[in-house]
């Protein structure tokens, strides 16, 4: 077996042009990785911890390296893992930084892919996945966290779920993102454009709703398949007091379940990310007793990737989907054992990057060792085209 020789770390720029923590793992047989944090603006309160980018190498270098350096085996990435977090000794990696132990952890599995000369997702565990590829979900517009000005619900995101292949998909998802420029053109309304590369104008809500509809049918007759579309509504960042806060108005939490409800129902939405604040699993419960069976309810700031919570969520019925990002929990063994407990309870993982992200595509990887049904990785822009160009490849080769 095949030992890690040596891991660099350095702090390199994300599309956001702020630091974050890029790692370099190499073995003994010459195997090399490269992977880099990416981090998150709506973050949720129950995440892993990213430290400021020097601090989180820093303390990496003196903590988690020299444990894993000549000591453990670059195929075995629980080891890696289980190393990372017995280096931190926290819950939340609040010593080394969840930006330090997940770029260590997601280069490392490419080193052991390397080393084996597999791809990534092959290596991740593909020759068990089946055949199927994950949808891409295409954020077309956007506000919340991640423009000022947008909208209040952080993303509209296109759905192609009619698509023949993941390539179709792809590109339906950035002919949705240029058709609702036009419509924003011919109705006079100028845009510019979320951290993840949505449009984001200064429009109602309702409007932004209407706009989708038309966007993805229009797609959708051009493409000749079905495109319906979703939502994160990022509810955490909307909530204060008890209640929802819009630009007009202002909802319970009775009123925002039946208005997500109503949304479901009027815009036959096929996903709906954190419809209700992070720390509310009886209103998600309602929820999904309502719409369960119509559209998927993910928890994103619910669940934070984190199977503890995911088993509260489990038992008390509250959704049908968790999101997964790695960096919110800190490693590739934690994601996937998410992963796996929510396809045991018939949740359904939607493999994620972060509004802040780098060119890395081990998202791309992750969705296709683990038949994710979906993906949300953005439209356009080059942090996004990377996962999605990389989600191409890895079809047209396998
Ligand atoms: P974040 O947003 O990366 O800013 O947390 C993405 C999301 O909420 O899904
Ligand atoms: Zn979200």
């Amino acid at each position: 077996m095949t030992l890690i020789t040596e891991i660099r770390l350095r702090k390199v720029l994300d599309s956001r042009g702020n630091a974050t923590v890029e790692a370099d793992v190499s073995t003994e047989s010459g195997g090399f990785g490269r992977a880099s944090a990416p981090s998150g603006a709506s973050t949720g309160e129950y995440e892993a911890i990213e430290l400021p980018a020097d601090e989180a190498i820093a303390q990496a270098r003196s903590l988690a390296i020299p444990r894993l350096e000549g000591q453990v085996y670059a195929g075995d990435q629980r080891s890696i893992d289980r190393t990372l977090r017995e280096a931190d000794e926290t819950d939340n990696f609040g010593e080394i930084g969840a930006n330090s132990a997940v770029a260590i952890s997601m280069a490392a599995a490419k080193a052991g892919a390397d080393m084996l000369g597999a791809p990534l997702y092959q290596h991740l565990g593909g020759a068990f996945r089946g055949g199927d590829y994950p949808t891409p979900l295409g954020n077309a517009i956007g506000g919340g966290e991640h423009a000022t000005g947008g909208t209040d619900i952080q993303e509209f995101l296109a759905a192609p779920v009619g698509a023949p292949s993941v390539s179709d998909a792809v590109f339906a998802n950035a002919r949705v993102h240029q058709a609702v420029h036009d419509i924003l053109s011919d109705r006079g309304i100028s845009a510019e454009k979320s951290d993840e590369g949505a449009w984001s104008p200064s429009i109602a809500d309702s409007e932004a709703f209407e706009i989708m509809a038309e966007a993805t049918e229009t797609v959708s007759e051009e493409m000749g398949f079905e495109i319906s579309f979703g939502i994160d509504a990022a509810a955490s960042e909307l909530f204060d007091g008890g209640k929802y806060h819009y630009s007009d108005t202002s909802r319970t939490t009775d009123e925002q379940i039946e208005y997500v409800a109503d949304l479901v129902t009027e815009y036959g939405l096929v996903y709906v990310e954190d419809p209700l604040e992070e720390n509310d699993y009886d209103g998600f419960e309602a929820l999904t007793e309502r719409v369960g069976d119509q559209t998927l309810v993910c928890g994103d700031d619910l669940f934070v990737t984190n199977t503890d919570r995911l088993t509260e969520g489990i038992e008390q019925d509250a959704a049908n989907s968790i999101l997964i990002k790695p960096n919110q929990i800190g490693t590739l063994t934690d994601a996937f054992d998410a992963v796996e407990l929510a396809v045991e309870n018939g949740y359904a993982p939607v493999i994620s990057h972060r509004s802040g992200e780098t060119e890395d595509t081990t998202i791309a990887h992750l969705a296709v060792a683990t038949a994710a049904p979906f993906i949300k990785t953005g439209a356009v822009g080059g942090e996004r085209t990377a996962k999605l160009n990389e989600l191409i490849r890895i079809e047209t080769n396998a």
